[in-house]
């Protein structure tokens, strides 16, 4: 067939595939469009024109209730048996597969429908993809994306990897004149009735009837009028499974085959190995005619076939799809568990969970046992995915199960882990009581994993309350017990969560303990307690500014997360990194950093606090624009959690860009709440930061004794020795604002030339002021130098200019800039926004234009 309107996109499709091929260096190409505009028709006929040396895989995502888990990875890879795999190795096998067959052309379809494990799977190829020899194509539905869908997240985090975009647009009203021709109807009103819909066009002009059918629907059905009653009844038998049929499953609906070859003969039914329709619309819409009783006699037929296929094992993702149809419990409840297991065994939570939700919908018909099985996996389940009001309202119904059954160790068991959900979301009080439950049920009864977890959780309540003595024994006894029981997986944890009080409070051989923990579970292959023990290292060792151990750790999270496919738990300590990066005067790199992160849907909870912060206290330093909503909102959300850890640095960077105002006052009874809660807590780096932005604020005099030193002696008038200390530690800016409070000629000069080589103008204007009053003299120049860019653009984005202009590559940008391809991309992506242009070439000639120096770059 020909396709209207689609030369431009076929043979975008036809360069890309030749640079897979002469390159090696694979492409990421996302069709879109709405349902029917001819997404699978332009790849298709793109598929089918690609020389034979070419290996063309195809995977289409279903539209079940639960899509089966890697549906269309498993297709794209033919034979090989992924689901045979632990979920870590199914990333490379199929990365393998694909570069095996090179050069390969991989089709997922319709990954609007996609289930969590094929989304990770394409996420991890589409990052990767330059690395690979395959042009992968995804399609999907784009007005199906709503704000917080899976795919669309999982876009925006692709953005990077430079993919083609081809938009599949309606036909015009010269293609819909075109294919109307030959049958003599009125185009003007074809293609304003279809809006240029390719499958609407074409369905209305496959009917005969006389007038043009008013929605696509009532098209399908005229088409239906044409046909036979036993094609129909065909039709309608198909249109109950979604997705293509096998010709022994319509045997079995007593489907005559004359009938279906009808159906394909006119275009209705698509045959080949199985049988389709020839869209999904038309499925639907044959779907929606059928009266109840008939649809679920249909499905009623259909869950006792896939209960016994012929060949092959039990596809329970479909079968519960049917059975839920058809009303048959007993299958719903046989089949649910089943799914929702196959789907959890290859990171499928989401469905795991659906299945789960959807078999638990006939609880009272579940043995005893069985439910609060069900009910504990479901719990965990959305524990992981992160919906924790969920989770606890299940772990509730678990707890309440293993009530019923007089077994008290299985309900501690469930309270302890509870209890991370219930702290997570942010309900302290309730999260101490559930702990202590736990723990009261669970001593009785003697040593087991769930008392040492149940400790181990008594420790990070404390711990995270930043009670750091209380916490210690709760500590010891978790990792005592889980080591006697050889319970590796509660020892890693327990090791992390007492060490890292222990390390907070100033004993070293907490950060002996969490790194013995790192260890013991990348020795026993728990890959995400590596990525928890590591962040606790660099966010508790940054929370007391323990530099060196912090950032090494926090570089070795987000790679090692970043390795084993837990993007977003390494996530938590980027952000770690951006902070110590503004902490420790490197601006550009936080910048950076804090630029991805911002992008980040993914991005979230207790790692957007860090963020929002971080940027803020950025941006006040600076004197950037745009601090206050980010810390407006941190402030909100600190607020929520409760916690000192989370609400200090907020209300620090508060104070500290209001002071820059010249309006600290306006911080005061924030301050003062934090200040009491710092008080009541064991930090020192928490009580000397706020009680210096009290003492700044004129409200309190020294500080109090167990506030941290640097902070103390400034406070006391010793800012020379204050400085010392924050030199020590690596913290210039910091250092700076100390010997500004100076009245040393030199102590003041210093302070102004470090404000100035961080690019700190507000800082660097009250040292001006300070210098002035000391009656020394004040240099020209450099303060000017750093007033702000025109256009909003960065001082990066200025630094990029020159090099844009030069004709270099995001590549070439990249390696003399010494940051990746992605950030380079970032900025370039940003300063065309910004100078409101479309190509590299407009962004040069507008920045001339704003009188920017495009002809150095700097060396
Ligand atoms: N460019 C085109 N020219 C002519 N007909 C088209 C074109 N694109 C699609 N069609 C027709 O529209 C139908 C639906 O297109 P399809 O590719 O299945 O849509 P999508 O995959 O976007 O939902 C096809 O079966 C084909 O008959
Ligand atoms: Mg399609």
């Amino acid at each position: 067939v020909h396709l209207i309107e689609r030369d431009t996109a076929l043979s975008q499709l036809g360069d890309a595939l030749q640079e897979v091929r002469s390159g090696g260096s694979g492409r990421l190409v996302l069709v879109s469009g709405e349902a029917g505009s001819g997404k699978t028709s332009l790849t298709r006929a793109f598929t089918s024109s690609v020389p034979p040396d070419v290996l063309v895989r195809w995977g289409a995502c279903d539209h079940l209730h639960t899509p089966r888990p890697l549906g269309p990875v498993l297709e794209v890879v033919g034979g090989f048996d992924l689901l045979a795999l632990p979920r870590e190795r199914v990333f490379s096998a199929v990365t393998e597969v694909l570069a095996g067959a090179a050069p390969c052309v991989a089709v997922v379809e319709d990954a609007h429908w996609a289930d969590e494990a094929t989304l990770d799977v394409l996420s991890y190829l589409g990052r990767r993809v330059l690395d690979l020899p395959v042009l992968l194509i995804v399609t999907y539905r784009a007005d199906e994306l709503a704000a917080g869908h899976p795919l669309r997240i999982m876009l925006g985090e692709l953005a990077t990897s430079r993919p083609l975009r081809l938009s599949v647009e309606p036909l015009s009203r010269a293609g819909v004149e075109e294919l109307a021709r030959p049958y003599g109807v009125d185009a003007g009103e074809l293609h304003s009735r279809t809006r240029g819909n390719a499958f609407f066009v074409t369905e209305c002009l496959a009917t005969s009837a006389d007038a043009l059918p008013e929605t696509v629907r009532d098209a399908v059905l005229a088409r239906l009028g044409q046909l036979s009653p036993p094609a129909r009844a065909a039709l309608e038998a198909a249109s109950v499974v979604p997705g293509p049929v096998e010709y022994w499953l319509l045997d079995t609906l007593s489907v005559e085959s004359s009938a279906l070859d009808t159906c394909i003969e006119r275009g209705v039914l698509v045959g080949g190995d199985r049988v389709s329709f020839r869209h999904e619309l038309a499925r639907l819409a044959v779907l929606d005619t059928l009266l109840p009783g008939r649809r679920r006699a249909l499905h009623t037929a259909i869950t006792s076939a896939l209960s016994r296929p012929p060949v092959g094992t039990v596809d329970h993702a479909r079968l519960a799809h049917h059975a839920e149809e058809a009303g048959d419990v007993d299958t719903v409840l046989a089949s649910g568990p089943l799914a929702a297991r196959a789907a959890a065994a290859v990171g499928a939570r989401r469905e795991a969970a659906a299945h789960l939700e959807r078999t638990l919908r006939h609880e009272e018909r579940i043995a005893p046992e069985d439910r609060l099985q069900l009910l504990s996996d479901l719990s965990m389940l959305l524990q992981e995915l992160g919906h924790h009001e969920d989770a606890i309202a299940a772990y509730e119904r678990a707890v309440t199960q293993a009530e019923v059954l007089g077994d008290p160790r299985t309900v501690g068991k469930l309270l302890a882990r509870m209890w991370s959900s219930v702290s997570m979301a942010g309900h302290l009080q309730r999260a101490e009581s559930v702990v202590d439950r736990a723990v009261t049920l669970l001593e009785p009864l003697g040593p087991s994993r769930a008392l040492a977890l149940a400790y181990a959780q008594r420790c990070s309540q404390h711990m995270l309350a930043r009670e750091l003595t209380a916490a210690r024994p709760w500590g010891e006894r978790a990792v005592t017990m889980a080591r006697e029981l050889a319970d590796h997986e509660t020892t890693c944890y327990a090791l992390a969560q007492s060490g890292i009080a222990r390390w907070m409070n100033g004993d070293d051989g907490g950060l002996d303990g969490l790194r013995d923990g790192v260890e013991l579970a990348r020795e026993h292959g728990y890959p995400s307690l590596v990525v928890h023990g590591l962040s606790q290292i660099g966010s508790g060792g940054g929370e007391v500014r323990r530099y060196p151990e912090a950032v090494v750790a926090l570089q070795e999270c987000v790679e090692y997360a970043e390795r084993f496919e837990l993007g977003s738990r390494g996530m938590y300590s980027s952000a770690w990194l951006a902070r110590c990066d503004v902490e420790q005067g490197r601006w550009r790199q936080a910048a950076d950093r804090l630029d991805m992160l911002m992008r980040s849907s993914r991005n979230e909870g207790v790692t957007r606090i860090t963020t929002l912060t971080a940027l803020g206290r950025l941006r006040a330093r600076r004197g950037d624009p745009g601090v206050w909503p980010l810390l407006d909102e941190a402030l909100a959300m600190a607020e929520r959690t409760g916690h000192l850890q989370r609400l200090w640095p907020v209300v620090a960077a508060r104070c500290e860009a209001a002071w820059l105002d010249g309006r600290l006052a306006d911080e005061l009874p924030t301050l003062t709440a934090a200040h009491e809660l710092a008080m009541r807590r064991d930090s020192p780096w928490a009580r000397g930061e706020l009680g210096f932005w009290l003492w700044r604020a004129g409200v309190l005099g020294p500080l109090e004794p167990g506030a941290a030193l640097p902070f103390a002696l400034h406070v006391a008038g010793e800012v020379r020795a204050a400085a010392a200390a924050w030199t020590q530690l690596g913290c210039p800016y910091e250092e700076a604002d100390a010997l500004a409070d100076s009245t040393d000629p030199d102590d003041l000069r210093r302070a102004y030339d470090v404000f100035i080589g961080l690019g700190a103008r507000p800082a660097a204007q009250r040292a001006v002021g300070a210098m002035r009053h000391a009656g020394v003299r004040v240099p020209r120049g450099p303060l000017d130098r750093t007033r702000s860019n025109p256009a909003g653009l960065t001082d990066r984005e200025v630094e990029i200019l020159p090099l844009i202009a030069s004709g270099r590559t995001n590549a070439e940008i990249a390696a003399r800039l010494q940051i990746s391809v992605k950030t380079v991309g970032h900025h370039v992506s940003h300063v065309l926004a910004k100078l409101d242009v479309r190509t590299r070439a407009e962004a040069v000639t507008a920045a001339i234009a704003l009188g920017i120096d495009v002809t150095s770059p700097r060396p």
